[in-house]
């Protein structure tokens, strides 16, 4: 009885790894869509910067998997350059629930079957404008990973706030990096992106 067991054991596990390859062939042919939100000017942490920690990540990910890339900017910045300053725009923003207007959109969004959501962590949640993003469109059918740049929070409970304000069918395991390690180490953190995209079947 033991021997018939442990057989069935191993062709189920064989089976399993087989259907986790032929998932992992998928992935890579889905077309993908990079769209991110960051801020350049004073940052935590790494002083002023021309490049934001989050677009560094999101170019990371597209040059790796091919996607196309969004920026997501606002229509009327007029968010201060200062990291203090910001915190407190940022933190009025988030409790009044604002959802700031984007400049631009995303062409053929229909056409996209995986969209990466990168967010720096902002008060322990995204920027207010990633909701006016993800408001905006139809997440049916699309798989969702997100990744987040942050100081010290990680992902927060990010991945959960996709999920309600975009009710996709799918959201995968999200990244989260220092923005600092995105900024001053970027062979280390093109690592991780790629540990993290080879997890996903990439
Ligand atoms: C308004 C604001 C609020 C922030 N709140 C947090 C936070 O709650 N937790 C955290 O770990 N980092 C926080 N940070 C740090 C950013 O998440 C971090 O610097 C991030 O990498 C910035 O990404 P960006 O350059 O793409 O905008 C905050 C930064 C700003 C500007």
């Amino acid at each position: 009885m033991k021997r018939i067991i442990s057989i069935f054991l191993m062709g189920l596990t064989f089976l399993i790894s087989c259907y986790a390859m032929a998932e992992e062939q998928k992935m890579s042919e889905k077309k993908a869509l990079v769209v991110y939100f960051s801020k350049t000017g004073e940052q935590y942490g790494v002083g002023h910067i021309n490049e934001g920690n989050t677009a560094i990540i999101a170019k990371m990910i597209a040059e790796h998997t091919g996607a196309d890339l969004f920026e997501i900017k606002l229509k009327n910045d007029t968010y201060p350059s200062a990291y203090k300053a910001l915190t407190e725009v940022a933190l009025a923003e988030k409790k009044t629930n604002a959802r700031p207007e984007i400049e631009g959109e995303v062409k053929n969004f229909a056409d996209y079957n995986v969209v990466f959501i990168g967010s720096p962590n902002w008060w322990a949640d995204m920027p207010m404008v990633l909701y006016s993003f993800i408001e905006k469109y139809n997440w049916n059918d699309k798989i969702i990973i997100p990744f987040v740049t942050h100081e010290g929070s990680g992902l927060s409970s990010i991945p959960n706030k996709i999920k309600s304000a975009a009710h996709p069918q799918k959201v995968l395991e999200g990244f989260a990096i220092y923005g600092h390690t995105a900024q001053n180490s970027r062979e280390q953190a093109d690592k991780e992106v790629l540990a993290w995209l080879k997890k996903l079947g990439y």
